[in-house]
């Protein structure tokens, strides 16, 4: 496995690899990985011959305040992962090779628009611009073939979508469902940090989209109600602070009104002491019995 600090030799690799005609698949992370991020590398070592991950924690997605000085670090534990999983190449370059003036004063940045400024977007402004700028840096760097990103981070995954569509670039976008512990709590490298009490306390999380799967599956049912469901149901754990709670068009994130007829999506954010956690479900109405 390679190790590749600068966007020359990650670059100068990649060229070797295609002019013999293999195949590139990258998936970005900001390291300390987990299952979820193992399960997107996987995906990409079954339809590649070359997997490359990035490890970058990238300043520009977190606004003053949050998380970004304390977002758990450990290279040396996430390359022998990486190794052990049959990785090409690792990308993992510092903040001043991928800003070289300074995250500050990035003069040209990806603006999501309306996708980047609902939901999660409006709770962190500005953070999927970041995300948006950062991965379409990654991608002309590395240039690959397949970008992987998981259903977890499910507005971020339609961004990158709406992204690669709208600049037309060269790069198949696949999403990796959801990878939870036993407990059904969604796995984040921000789990870390939750106080034992939290890291069990936050299990109501999954606990309440099962809630809302299961109304969804009796029968018709309002975009409302599933959301006041998933609401009650977090609200009954003391220790969780919930941020929001929606349930919206699975394709769009528009708004829902009345009975759900579409696929939609539960999407909820909750704080756990000061651990910011986000899932998400999508819900699937049932077919229609035939009529009389
Ligand atoms: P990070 O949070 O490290 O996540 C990297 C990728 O792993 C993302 O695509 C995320 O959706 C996926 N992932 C995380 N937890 C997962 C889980 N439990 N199951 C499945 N996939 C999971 O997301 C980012 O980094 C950054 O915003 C990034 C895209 C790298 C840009 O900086």
């Amino acid at each position: 496995m390679e190790i590749f600090r600068t966007r020359q030799a990650v670059r100068a690799a990649v060229g070797r690899w295609k002019r013999a005609g293999e195949s590139v698949g990258l998936v970005p992370t900001m390291g300390y990985l987990h299952e979820g991020h193992l399960a997107l590398v996987r995906a990409a070592r079954a339809e590649n011959d070359r997997v490359i991950v990035s490890i970058f924690v990238n300043p520009t997605q977190f606004s003053p305040g949050e998380d970004y000085a304390v977002y758990p670090r450990d290279e040396a534990r996430d390359l022998a992962l990486l190794e052990a999983e049959g990785v090409d190449g690792v990308f993992v370059p510092s903040v001043e090779e991928m800003y070289p003036s300074g995250p500050a004063a990035v003069g040209t940045a990806v603006d999501p628009g309306r996708l980047g400024r609902i939901l999660i977007g409006r709770l962190r402004p500005g953070h999927f611009r970041g995300v948006a700028t950062v991965v379409s840096k990654l991608f002309n760097i590395v240039q690959p073939d397949r970008a992987y990103f998981g259903e977890k981070d499910y507005q971020q995954l339609l961004v990158i979508r709406q992204m690669v569509r709208d600049l037309d670039m060269p790069v198949t976008i696949r999403g990796v469902p959801i990878v939870r512990d036993a407990d059904g709590l969604a796995m984040s490298s921000r789990n870390v940090r939750l106080s034992p009490a939290d890291r069990a306390a936050a299990a109501v999380l999954s606990r309440a989209l099962d809630a809302a799967e299961a109304r969804m599956a009796e029968g018709p049912v309002t975009a409302a109600a599933l959301r006041r469901l998933i609401e009650e149901t977090i609200r009954a754990e003391p220790r969780a602070e919930i941020r929001s709670v929606d349930v919206r068009d699975a394709a769009t994130l528009a708004p829902l009104r009345g009975i759900v007829r579409r696929p939609a999506v539960a999407l909820l954010a909750a704080r756990f002491g000061d651990v910011f956690l986000i899932d998400n479900r999508v819900l699937t109405p049932p077919v229609a019995p035939p009529g009389p």
